[in-house]
């Protein structure tokens, strides 16, 4: 087993290395990958200290480079390098690349070793995923992983808090913009395992995600999650459209920190912000929102913050504290 991912970490540092040189040595990666990751504004600092590589537009060149390497094609499937299909009518199955003519982002697990990839496809075209990624292996577990944290764990650490976005680029930006202290669950709804991951660095999260539906969905499913493992949490959503990635090329680095320093809001002033803004004057929507505030704060682990979050969701919507107490208690019942 332990021989099994040792010999799988090979692999994928060989493949990480072949992406690597293809982005840099070869014409095709040159002229196609390095001249995409200038175009998004990537500096050569950013492309090495995230192993950013590119995988050729052909069937099976990193197979055949890893055979010639002496890496079998049972390794390089498990690894999730390479695609299987059974042949038919008794034909010879047919291997080739599973990543092919795409921008290469490798995962890195907290020690820095790659365990799986994202691929990005250079010209959005409906027909094909825009990113596509490792599946399970023994040495990837997706739900567990957060991309970054291996380049993020120490400014984590010093900073005492995280920010967490929804995407590769979006680390890579704020990255090389000077805010290292960023990781992306990648598309997946965040997990228990990966705040837990979090968790082992600093106790304060800021969710940073995309202002569109989408984020404010994502964030609000976030949000109990984080409640419930006892940090603490703040929110922010980009102005709309946007993304960190495209926001902080935008407006540069200064600006992007001040406009997280002016807009990050507690759980309370986000659920609320979103509950005001469609309620208005509606008291039975104004209800809604003060229990579904009250859910939030039932997840909180610790009665004596529950107790001190009660006073400000009294405050912020106008009711008195001992009806935010008694809602919190009767939530807290109904769960028992
Ligand atoms: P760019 O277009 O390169 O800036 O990517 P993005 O990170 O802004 O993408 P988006 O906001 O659409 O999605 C956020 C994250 O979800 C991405 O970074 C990926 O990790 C993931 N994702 C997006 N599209 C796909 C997809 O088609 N397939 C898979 N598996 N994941 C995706
Ligand atoms: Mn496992
Ligand atoms: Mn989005
Ligand atoms: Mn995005
Ligand atoms: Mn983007």
């Amino acid at each position: 087993r332990q021989n099994e991912r040792e010999s799988l970490l090979i692999v994928l540092n060989f493949a990480k290395t072949f992406f690597q040189e293809a982005l840099q040595k070869s014409d095709e990666g040159r002229g196609i990958g390095l001249s995409y990751f200038r175009e998004r504004g990537f500096t050569n600092p950013t492309i090495e200290a995230f192993e950013l590589g590119y995988s050729f537009d052909q069937w099976d060149a990193l197979m055949q480079e890893g055979l010639r390497k002496g890496y079998n094609r049972d390794l390089l499937e498990k690894a999730g390098l390479i695609l299987v299909k059974e042949g038919a009518d008794g034909r010879s199955p047919k291997t080739f690349d599973r990543f092919r003519g795409r921008v290469m982002f490798p995962i890195h697990n907290v020690s820095g070793r790659v365990i799986a990839f994202g691929a990005r496809i250079l010209k959005t075209d409906k027909s094909q995923p825009k990113y596509l990624n490792s599946p399970e292996t023994t040495v990837y577990h997706k739900s567990q992983v957060l991309y970054g944290i291996y380049q993020a764990k120490q400014t984590v650490r010093q900073e005492d808090v995280c920010y967490l976005t929804e995407g590769y680029t979006d680390v890579i930006s704020l990255h090389q913009a000077g805010i290292k202290n960023v990781v992306a669950s990648s598309g997946t709804s965040l997990t228990t395992e990966q705040i837990r991951l979090i968790a082992r660095f600093t106790p304060n999260i800021t969710i940073l995600y995309d202002g569109d539906a989408a984020g404010i969905k994502a964030a609000l499913r976030g949000l109990d999650m984080v409640l419930e493992e006892g940090l603490n949490l703040k929110l922010l959503l980009l102005p709309n459209g946007e993304d960190p990635d495209s926001y902080v090329h935008k407006v540069g680095a200064e600006e992007f920190k001040a406009y997280i320093k002016a807009n990050s809001k507690d759980f309370i002033d986000f659920k609320a912000g979103q509950w005001l803004a469609e309620a208005g004057n509606d008291p039975n929507k104004r209800a809604e929102g003060i229990s579904d505030v009250c859910a939030s704060i039932t997840k909180i682990p610790d009665p004596l913050k529950r107790q001190t979050l009660s006073q400000r969701v009294a405050q912020v919507f106008h009711v008195s504290e001992q009806s935010v107490i008694s809602e919190i208690n009767r939530l807290l019942r109904k769960q028992q």
